[in-house]
Order: C-alpha cells, then structure tokens, then sequence
C-alpha cells in the first residue's frame, strides 16, 4: 500500500499502486467483469456508474421535473451522498443508508445520462472515485476511466459488445430467466438511445486494449483481463529497482 503524502494528485499518492481501467459502453458488462477481476487480482472495485446513478437517485427526491435539474440542484440533492466501503467494493450511501436498492430502477436508469452530462456533477463523481482509489490496487469501471478519472492507469481495456447482446445478458440478469425477443428488440433500442445520450462521456483511450465480448462468456473476459494485467506487474515489477 502506499503511504499517504500531504500534497499531490491523486495519482501522485498512489505513485506504487495499480490501475486498471474499464471502460465501455452501456451494459458492456463493465461492472461485473471488473468486480470479478478485482476479486481475482486481490484489488479494490470501483464502480463510478453507481455514483452517477446515487446523484440521480438523490436528485429524484427533490421533487423538481428532471427538465429543471441543474448541476447546482444535483450537487444539492447529492451532498449526503458518500462511498462506503464494503468488503472490496463500495457503495453509495446517502445519508449513511445504503443506495443499492434505489440506483437501479428504470427511472434512474432513464435519467442518468441528464446528470452524467453536467461538468460539475462529473468533476464531483471523479473527485470520489480518486478519493476511493487513494493509495489501493484497483479496477475502477465507467465511461471515461482510462481517459479522464486516470489517464496514467497501468492497464485500460475497453469493452465492447453487440447491442442485442448487451440486451440479452442485461435482462437475464434482471429477470432472471430467458427473456423472449420482443422483450430484448425492446430493450435493445433503449440501450441504443442510452449509448446515443453517452456518446460525449464516452471515451476509449488511444491506448486502451478493445475486447469485443460479444461471443465471450464472462469467465473468459475476466481471464483475458486478469492475464493482461498479471502480465503489467510483472513487467513494472522487472523494470523496478531492486
Ligand atoms: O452498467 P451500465 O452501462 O448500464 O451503466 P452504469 O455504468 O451503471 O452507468 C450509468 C450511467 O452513468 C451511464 O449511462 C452514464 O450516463 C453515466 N456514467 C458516466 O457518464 N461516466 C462514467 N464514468 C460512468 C457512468
């Protein structure tokens, strides 16, 4: 781990420890890949969609159509918001209670794209993620991980998947069963329009590796990523002075 300094960047403090970005575009499969390569690396997850899907949440409560929200109302309505460790990941809490019932619903999901927009709102959600990742090895996921949030992480992979793919996986695990193609020739197009509402926050780094998981199963991304990653810290821990 590396000691905290009094001054600096974050990544200035975390001069010895790793980053692995994912970025990708909605439904990618960002999230869980990431949880399950921390796990296998022994490093921290952070998930910078959740805290953009807390600020919405929060915001929803402040009883203001959507049309009216401001980055002044979001930051507000978010201000109780903190990220609370658990076990190796975190979650958004407001207020001390935990989000993770309220961040996932449709409303949020059909909102969020509005808050992520806002620059204010999206230097907030950085400063939080940074502040998480201070100091630990970790695997952090999103939209502009390898880009913005760490421009110098050790590793940056970006993910990428047919949409009716996408669709398919994203509603398995929603309803827990096989959905029908109606179900996912709907959902599909609302991935679509969502990806369409992201375009602008969504960024792949110059040198980000792109795996396409359309005709992967997860256990072989996770692998690929795991192996991409071992094969960093050997090569840093080659190169370090002994
Ligand atoms: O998992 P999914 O791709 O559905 O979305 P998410 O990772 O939970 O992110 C929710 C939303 O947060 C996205 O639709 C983006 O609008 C926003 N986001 C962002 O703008 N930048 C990030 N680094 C992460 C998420």
């Amino acid at each position: 781990m590396t000691p905290p300094s009094e001054h600096g960047s974050a990544r200035q403090r975390r001069a010895s420890s790793i980053v692995v970005a994912i970025d990708g575009p909605a439904a990618s499969g960002k999230s869980s890949t990431a949880h399950w390569v921390a796990e296998r690396l022994s490093y921290r997850h952070i998930d910078s969609g959740a805290v953009y899907r807390a600020a919405t949440a929060a915001t929803m409560h402040s009883q203001r159509s959507p049309e009216w929200w401001t980055d002044a109302i979001v930051l507000a309505s978010a201000a109780s918001i903190a990220l609370r460790e658990r076990g190796d990941s975190f979650e958004p809490v407001f207020a001390g209670v935990p989000m993770e019932d309220m961040i996932r619903g449709l409303d949020v999901t059909q909102n969020v794209s509005r808050v992520a927009r806002m620059p204010a709102v999206r230097l907030w959600v950085n400063d939080k993620v940074r502040a998480a990742a201070d100091g630990f090895d970790v695997v952090a996921d999103g939209r502009d991980i390898g880009t913005v949030v760490f421009p110098d992480a050790d590793l940056k992979i970006f993910l990428v998947a047919d949409s009716w793919e996408r669709a398919r996986r994203r509603l398995t695990q929603r309803l827990s069963r096989r959905p029908t193609d109606a179900e996912i020739a709907v959902e599909t197009e609302l991935l679509v329009q969502r990806d369409a509402r992201d375009a602008m926050q969504t960024m792949q780094a110059k040198d980000a590796v792109l795996i396409d998981t359309t005709y992967l199963t997860q256990e072989e991304q996770v692998e690929r990523i795991v192996a991409l990653a071992q094969a960093v810290t050997q090569r840093a821990s080659d190169t370090s002075p002994r």
